[in-house]
């Protein structure tokens, strides 16, 4: 367990239960920037959390916020023109600039990752079976039986109805909930220690998301695995996530266990996205409410607090960046004029 870390400026520390134990994964200040054109694109800006075996974190935030880069980074799996720095410690393997080769070792066997498009992920010309098969004998030398009955079992437990005839057929059979099972079944193959679920629900109707949201449940305490579920959606994460961090302009603005997020929402971007919880949830008016205002621009990033051009409660004082420090006990944000306690039930009102 490493001592206090410092994350823009401010001495911080981990709430009380996880000075007990050390994180999983533990996060320090990532940074990721691409040049491109002569621009360069900050987009992820000194990102710290922390994730302990076993738990539900739900990364949350706009569409642009560094969401999908800061895992990726985790993986080896961006571009070469990305340029990664900061720390992100795997079981205390630091993750950052390791080799390819030795990144490759780790993908999917440590941690594994799941998209949003199955139907993109999955080869459409080879048959469910052969691809899970494949990724088990990737990860183990077993051969062809042992890794057919491997791979039954996989489909059993992401619970895909009749898997012995499913093994035979190709991703076009399949319906999108289907696919998108058959897809987290060759996640778990390499027995990964963590799963990253990239908006995995996204693309799907209402129902089905929430059946995958429950298998991840499932999966996370029969396996005793983390889950990292990337989402815009606040509401939806923070309903099946343990902890909560929300991520604006590359950064993480307020963080808590789900349950300290929603009974005290601090950070206005926060209470803003609560706002935004569309369909279901509040009375339609046709139109899925958004918090108003553009996110910013990871090229043109504004000085001080990045929220500040669109955030009914700034002052002159904002344009100093807002440290992001625990400012009650597991409850951390980046804010000079953070929200009195105000629960989600109230927000939505
Ligand atoms: N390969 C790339 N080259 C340049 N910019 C990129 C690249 N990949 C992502 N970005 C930029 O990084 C920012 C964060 O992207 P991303 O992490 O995908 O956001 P999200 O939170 O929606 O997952 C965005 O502004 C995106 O345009
Ligand atoms: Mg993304």
């Amino acid at each position: 367990m490493s001592g206090p870390t410092t994350t823009g400026g401010a001495v911080t520390e981990g709430p009380a239960a996880e000075r007990d134990a050390a994180p999983l994964l533990e996060v320090t200040d990532l940074r990721v920037r691409f040049t491109r054109g002569g621009r360069t694109v900050h987009a992820v800006n000194g990102l710290s959390y922390r994730l302990m075996a076993g738990r539900m974190l739900a990364i949350i935030g706009e569409s642009g916020s560094g969401k999908s880069v800061s895992s990726r980074a985790l993986m080896g799996l961006l571009p070469p023109t990305a340029q990664v720095s900061g720390s992100a410690r795997f079981d205390g393997t630091e993750l950052v600039g390791l080799s390819e080769r030795e990144m490759r070792r780790r993908r999917g066997a440590d941690i594994a990752m799941v998209f949003q498009d199955p139907a993109r992920s999955l080869n459409p010309t080879m048959r469910i079976g052969a691809q899970i098969t494949e990724a088990i004998r990737a990860h183990a030398a077993v051969d062809k039986d042992a890794a057919k009955a491997r791979a039954i079992e996989l489909l059993q437990l992401v619970k895909l109805p009749a898997p012995q005839q499913r093994f035979h057929e190709y991703p076009h059979q399949l319906s999108g909930g289907m696919r998108q099972r058959v897809m987290i079944a060759i996640a778990l193959a390499g027995r990964p220690r963590l799963l990253i679920a990239d908006e995995a629900t996204t693309a799907l109707d209402v129902t089905t998301q929430a059946q995958i949201m429950e298998l991840l449940v499932e999966l996370q305490q029969q396996l005793g695995m983390a889950v990292i579920l990337i989402s815009h959606d606040l509401a939806l994460a923070a309903s099946y996530a343990d902890d909560v961090v929300v991520m604006y302009g590359g950064r993480a603005v307020e963080r808590a266990s789900a349950d300290v997020l929603f009974s005290s929402v601090r950070m206005p971007y926060t209470r803003a996205l609560l706002g935004a919880i569309p369909l279901l949830e509040r009375p339609s008016h046709g139109e899925l409410p958004v918090v108003p205002g553009q996110p910013p621009d990871p090229a043109a990033l504004p000085s001080g607090c990045s929220f500040r051009p669109r955030c009914g409660s700034a002052t002159d004082r904002c344009a100093t960046p807002p440290p992001f420090a625990e400012h009650e006990p597991g409850h951390w944000w980046a804010c000079w004029h953070p929200d009195g306690q105000q629960s989600a039930q109230e927000v939505r009102g």
